[in-house]
């Protein structure tokens, strides 16, 4: 599903979106995209109203950091990985697979 374009992602920016249903945060870092579910895997809260340092993201609430290039929880460790969707690029248009 094509979710915009390039030039509405610089560098740390982020935002949520619905995806055939999914809340979905997708942003870039480091030139690169990311597509992750936008729930905390420690209790659900909205990952979008959180920091983004790097390609680490701190939950706002209890702050939980999450990788968002790979899902995987760096604080606390044994939090389940937030599932992370396909993000491609194709011609300047970004393109997002849940
Ligand atoms: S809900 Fe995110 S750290 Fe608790």
């Amino acid at each position: 599903m094509a979710v915009g374009s390039i030039v509405d992602f610089q560098d740390g920016d982020f935002r949520p979106l619905r995806i055939q249903g999914l809340s979905v945060l997708v942003g870039m870092v480091r030139n690169r995209y990311f597509a992750i579910s936008n729930a905390c895997p420690h209790a659900g809260s909205l990952l979008e109203r959180g920091s983004l340092n790097g390609e680490e993201l701190t939950c706002p609430r209890h702050g939980a950091v999450i990788n968002v290039l790979d899902g995987r929880c760096v604080v606390p460790e044994g939090l389940p990985q937030v599932p992370c969707y396909q993000i491609e690029v194709d011609s300047g248009r970004l393109y997002v697979t849940v």
